[in-house]
């Protein structure tokens, strides 16, 4: 495609959205956009100074609105800075997981964040992946795809993953937070994560990396040409 286009992914925590996102994006060599990180960081920066972001404080408003959020280059990765400090690593940490789930159910950080994503988008094309990037940031992206998979198998990627980093958590107590997540994300009264109806469902539970990684390439392209 010449013109500029939008790609938008959505999906619960641990289909593999990141990971995979990340690789189409190289694959079609347009930008990607992660805005999970994004909820992440203002999470992060409400509870270091202290305040609950769960919610609607003035003093949140206020927090948020000296708030600059951007991606960076760093080696061939993204890297998330706020207020021009690297927190890519610290918004990873699980408690900054449930705080961003908390956070964005609040109307003003998602207009926020949904004016900076608008923008970050102006004149090319990106790919973009989130909870509501096809129903309410780019309701007409040129590709949507809505990726899931069984609850129990993405609580066990993510266990495997947080174990890999070092992480103590048992899978029990990372299940158990992905299902009290999904449901809030799923819940919320605006914007909450559901398919669009024009979205391509792909349920990557029976799936490997490799042919998750397949079959979106193929979608897309197939769309796209
Ligand atoms: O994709 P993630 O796990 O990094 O996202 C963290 C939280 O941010 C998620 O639980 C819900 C919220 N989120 C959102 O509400 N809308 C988005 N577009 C992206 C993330």
């Amino acid at each position: 495609m010449s013109k500029p286009y939008i790609v938008a992914i959505d999906g619960p925590a641990g289909a593999g959205k990141s990971t995979l996102a990340k690789q189409l994006a190289k694959a079609l060599d347009i930008a990607y956009i992660d805005t999970g990180a994004m909820y992440r960081a203002c999470a992060l920066y409400a509870i270091e100074s202290g305040i609950n972001p769960k919610i609607d404080s003035p003093k949140l408003r206020e927090l948020l609105d000296t708030a600059e959020i951007d991606f960076r280059p760093v080696g061939d990765e993204q890297h998330i800075f706020l207020n021009d400090v690297d927190v890519s690593r610290e918004i990873r940490e699980p408690h900054i997981s449930t705080g961003a789930s908390d956070i964005s159910a609040l109307p003003f950080v998602r207009d926020l964040l949904v004016t900076m994503q608008r923008n970050m988008a102006k004149g090319k094309s990106v790919l973009m992946d989130g909870r509501d990037i096809g129903t309410n940031v780019f309701p007409h992206a040129d590709v949507k795809i809505y990726l899931t998979a069984d609850v129990k198998e993405r609580a066990n990627r993510r266990y495997l993953e947080l174990q890999a980093k070092g992480d103590s958590s048992t899978y029990e107590t990372v299940l158990e937070e992905m299902i009290s997540r999904d449901e809030q994300d799923k819940n919320r009264a605006y914007a909450p994560l559901k398919q669009a109806e024009d979205a391509k469902l792909i349920d990557t539970t029976k799936l490997s990396l490799e042919e998750s990684f397949e079959a979106l390439y193929q979608y897309t392209r197939e769309v796209l040409q």
